[in-house]
């Protein structure tokens, strides 16, 4: 029970209460009022009056009552007052009514303001800053995506449009965050997101990933991600994005780059000291040649020292054709420069090998583009290193198979490409990255030099072109050719591409 003095004090405290207050019976007449109303109303005396003459200055309860829905419910109700005496703003005023009871019977309504102009202006605040927040994230570069726990997409900005293909209605609309990634590719990210590994509980750095986008097709983006919470309770999960297609390929094409130079390093330094060695040994062995076929000549021998004298000649003549090849291989002018129809060329290479045993069971695939193929280079050279490549086809698939060649134009236009596929075992993966090297072999001593490739590669290369080998779907090998296209009276005849 409240004291005499306690029940007092609240009467004064309403009184003196900088808000209106009033009570208002059942039959709508304002039972009290506290000061501040009494002021606010303007009128002489506001008690004994109806609530609606002095709220809504009219005659007659008015259709929306306030005071008839708190006795009708039997609970507090807000209601906002236009034009009479307190709506001095003209935005309306706004009022807080709520039953009095008298055991279970709403005996009256009490009704105090509060201010609208202060609630508006929050509400305008925050909505401005809403909108801000929606501008910075709808304007983002970077792709925005934020779905709620279910998975339905609730924000999707244009960047993101953009990079899966989907428009933002279709995504805000119809989209499950889950169908963004590939297999359960979301329910990875949620993982690694509710885990501490990956830059905390709830946040996912600089993750790379795969998205799906309309088309079916494959997207790479750097993702980085947070778990928006409300208290300890996920609420939704964001993701901030971009695409990374552009510089994983120009990732590509410097390790590529990278790697050609390296190879062009080491061919460059070898061939030097290849030179170096050639020229030593071109004199000793002449020497030997020469003395041999003197003693031959000049001595009446017994027929067993003559076939070892035979056997030295042999010999020496076999590392004097190598000494040949590694002087060619390090030759740094080019000879004879014509005009030359590449697919004139491979057919004349073809033509040649195509009656030896070694090609008996292969069949011969020529696949050459219409019309020529001109670059410019040296015939001699450019056969041979047709014939190298061929021959080496031809071993590596122990003479049966399919040998395809295929000529045309690069996508471009300005390069001559030919390529040359087997049906054999392929390179091994530790193998090819030392075919192109003087004195590389796998295979048995005497059987290879080790110098066939190496002689395509620096032939190629003074031509200004490219060499390179890989392993078909299929497992053979392909060795691709790209050459300068001749000058331009003869670029001009375009053939049909050799894809990659
Ligand atoms: N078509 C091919 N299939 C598989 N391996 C090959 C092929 N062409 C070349 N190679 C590999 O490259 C190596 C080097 O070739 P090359 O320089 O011509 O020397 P060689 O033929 O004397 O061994 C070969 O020993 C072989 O291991
Ligand atoms: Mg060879």
């Amino acid at each position: 029970m409240q004291s005499e003095k306690e029940k007092e004090l609240i009467v004064r405290a309403i009184d003196a209460a900088p808000r209106k207050f009033f009570i208002v019976s059942t039959d709508y007449s304002i039972l009290a009022a506290n000061g501040f109303a009494k002021k606010a109303s303007g009128m002489d005396e506001i008690v004994g009056r109806p609530c609606y003459a002095v709220f809504c200055n009219i005659d007659s309860p008015c259709d929306d009552c306030t005071a008839r829905d708190v006795m009708r419910k039997g609970r507090p109700v807000i209601s906002s007052v236009r034009n009479g005496p307190f709506d001095i703003s003209g935005e309306g005023s706004c009022f807080y009514a709520y039953p009095v009871f008298e055991n279970d019977r709403v005996q009256a309504v009490a009704v105090i303001d509060f201010d609208v102009s202060a609630l508006s202006e929050i509400r305008g605040r925050l909505e401005m800053s809403n909108a801000f927040l929606r501008n910075l994230i709808l304007s983002s570069v970077d792709g925005v995506i934020a779905a709620d726990r279910k998975g339905k997409v609730i924000i999707f900005n244009e960047a993101a449009a953009e990079i899966t293909g989907y428009t933002v209605d279709e995504a805000l609309n119809d989209l499950d965050i889950r169908s963004i990634y590939p297999g359960d590719g979301a329910r990875q990210i949620m993982k690694k997101l509710r885990s501490p590994d990956y830059g905390g509980v709830g946040k996912l750095k600089s993750c790379q990933v795969d998205i799906v986008r309309k088309d079916g097709g494959l997207t790479p983006i750097m993702l980085n991600a947070a778990i928006v919470y409300e208290g300890d309770k996920e609420v939704s999960s964001i993701g901030f994005f971009h695409d990374m297609t552009e510089e994983l390929r120009m990732k590509a094409d410097l390790q590529k780059t990278q790697t050609q130079l390296l190879q062009a390093e080491k061919m460059s330094s070898l061939g030097k000291l290849a030179a170096g060695v050639a020229h030593q040994l071109n004199n000793p062995l002449g020497g030997i040649m020469l003395y041999a076929k003197l003693l031959l000549e000049d001595y009446d021998l017994e027929q067993d020292a003559r076939e070892d004298i035979k056997r030295i000649l042999r010999d020496a003549q076999r590392s004097s054709d190598i000494v040949k090849e590694l002087l060619e291989f390090a030759r740094q002018t080019r000879q004879k420069q014509v005009d030359v129809d590449i697919n004139e060329s491979v057919a004349r290479t073809l033509f040649l090998l195509e009656n030896q045993a070694l090609f008996h069971d292969i069949t011969i695939e020529k696949k050459f583009c219409n019309g020529q193929l001109f670059v410019n280079g040296d015939v001699q050279q450019l056969n041979h290193v047709f014939m190298n490549i061929i021959l080496n086809a031809a071993q590596a698939m122990e003479s049966k198979g399919t040998l395809t060649i295929r000529t045309g134009l690069s996508e471009s236009g300005k390069r001559v490409v030919v390529e040359i596929e087997d049906t054999g075992p392929g390179i091994p993966d530790d193998v090819l990255p030392h075919i192109f090297e003087p004195f590389y072999t796998t295979k048995d001593e005497g059987k290879g030099t080790g110098l066939g490739l190496s002689l395509v590669y620096s032939i190629i290369d003074r031509h200004g072109g490219r060499v390179s080998a890989r392993n078909s779907s299929a497992g053979g090998a392909v060795f691709r050719i790209e050459l300068p296209v001749a000058g331009t009276q003869h670029g001009k005849e375009k053939g049909q591409d050799v894809d990659k």
